[in-house]
């Protein structure tokens, strides 16, 4: 049976991103849809759902991707909330490269550390890949500081962070200017960068003097670096006696861990790959 994946999106144009990727994972045929609202979720999961049956479901899946986080979490819940007993299908979100982007960073900074017993400190954490960034890391069990140029909005995403890994260790940190940046890296192995495309939040002058630090990632893409010195292609070198990867050194990872989320969408229909699941998924591809 061909393997259908029904893409949807609250952009105005479905991200041709997104449909590329899904056609090199191995789905068959592509059915996007954009400008998808949440109350226009339920037909659409419906056209899913009963047209094949309970045990031909796995060949049918959703992905919930375009570019606005917050939307794309909108539309994953009115997915979940459509399905009933085994009329349901597997779901995946990564609006935006959300969960990919932020499952490649804390796997890539896993090979080099043992996560459960390091400081880190998440720069840019209260956008959606700093969040992402800062849940997986405290389920590893690193005694995370998450950055903010506000310490308010960064106590707040750590609180929701805390409700769902309740033994995780977060700290909001305000980490707007120098003098702030370069006292929360003191002490921390690692430096995870996921502030807005273009904005230097870490100048190089900070990180190469912080003498505990090993492994610095930057996921910003756009000029200037979000890590000052740090190329968007370094993928693992040393500079300072830092590890260091850019945007792209970590773009295969991320493009690894997507392809073989949508190939496991149908493998059951019963998996709701979101943050957690995807970064499970990319430690079982070693
Ligand atoms: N490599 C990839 O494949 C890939 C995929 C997806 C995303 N990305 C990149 O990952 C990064 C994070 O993505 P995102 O969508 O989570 O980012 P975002 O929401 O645009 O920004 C993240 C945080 O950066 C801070 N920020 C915004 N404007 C700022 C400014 N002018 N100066 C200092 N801080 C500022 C904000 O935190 P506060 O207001 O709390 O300070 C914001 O919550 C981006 O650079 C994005 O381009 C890369």
């Amino acid at each position: 049976m061909k393997k259908i994946l029904i893409q949807i999106d609250p952009d105005l144009q479905a991200s041709v991103f997104d449909s590329v990727v899904a056609i090199d994972s191995g789905v068959d045929h592509l059915l996007c849809h954009g400008a998808v609202r949440p109350d226009q979720v339920q037909s659409l999961v419906h056209g899913g759902i009963f047209t094949r049956g309970p045990k031909d479901l796995h060949n049918t899946a959703i992905f919930v991707g375009g570019s606005n986080v917050s939307e794309g979490e909108a539309l994953l819940k009115e997915v979940t909330k459509s399905f009933f007993g085994p009329m349901r299908v597997s779901v995946m979100l990564d609006a935006n490269g959300c969960n990919t982007t932020a499952a490649a960073a804390v796997l890539r900074a896993g090979t080099h550390l043992g996560l459960s017993s390091v400081n880190a400190l998440v720069l840019g954490g209260t956008g959606p890949v700093g969040q992402r960034v800062g849940l997986l890391l405290a389920k590893e069990g690193a005694s995370v500081r998450l950055g903010s140029r506000s310490k308010e909005r960064a106590d707040s995403v750590c609180t929701a962070i805390s409700e769902k890994v309740e033994s995780g260790s977060l700290t909001g940190v305000a980490a707007g200017t120098t003098d702030e940046v370069t006292v929360a890296i003191d002490g921390c192995e690692i430096v995870i960068s996921a502030g807005a495309a273009g904005v230097e939040l870490l100048p190089e002058e900070i990180w190469s003097s912080a003498d505990s630090l090993k492994v610095a990632i930057d996921l910003n893409a756009v000029p200037p670096e979000g890590i000052g010195g740090i190329s968007v292609f370094a993928k693992g070198e040393e500079k300072h006696g830092v590890i260091c990867y850019g945007a792209v050194g970590v773009g295969g990872t991320k493009m690894k861990i997507h392809k073989a989320a949508i190939a496991a969408l149908f493998e059951s229909n019963v998996k709701v790959l979101d943050a957690e699941a995807i970064y499970e998924l990319g430690q079982n591809l070693g």
